[in-house]
């Protein structure tokens, strides 16, 4: 390798390395004050029988049957937080998700504007083939434009 060369190389090598370090250096900015942890991460209760104000006002809470017949409909109630959750343009649940395990299943999306209480009921029928051990669980999801992601989930049995 002739000198030209090495020098053209080792200057490239330095940019895509600036570029990409500057890139995953980047800290992200947020419009309003938030806590930034709670977008880093999927949030879930630490302990149930001690539940913190956020996590009684976001975590999903799941209303369903703990025995289901395969092949029958049933309701799944997913609302955020036991407590209920706000729905202004300042503070808001983007969407509700719910998923069989890992499979998604199904999912609502709301609007800033306060016109939807945060609360779906998603009409589910498992088989068993989605329960190959008699036991599925019903995983939920939601997103708060302040208070970011949270799951929450039951089992239910499948007979
Ligand atoms: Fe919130």
């Amino acid at each position: 390798m002739d000198r030209r060369t090495f020098l053209k190389a080792a200057t490239m090598g330095t940019l895509v390395m600036g570029i990409s370090k500057g890139a995953f250096a980047l800290d992200t900015n947020y419009l309003v004050k938030v806590d930034p942890t709670l977008f880093a991460a999927i949030n879930r209760v630490k302990d149930p029988a001690n539940k913190t104000p956020l996590e009684m006002t976001h975590a999903p809470f799941i209303t369903a049957p703990a025995e289901v017949k395969a092949g029958e409909p049933f309701a799944v109630s997913v609302s955020v937080g036991e407590k209920g959750h706000p729905m202004s343009q300042a503070h808001w649940i983007e969407y509700i998700e719910l998923s069989i395990g890992n499979e998604p299943a199904g999912r609502a999306d709301f609007q800033s504007k306060g016109y939807l209480q945060p609360k779906v009921t998603f009409s589910v029928m498992l088989t068993k083939e989605s329960a190959p051990s008699g036991v599925a669980t019903l995983v939920a999801h939601q997103r708060c434009n302040l208070h970011g992601y949270w799951e929450g989930s039951v089992n239910v049995k499948v007979v």
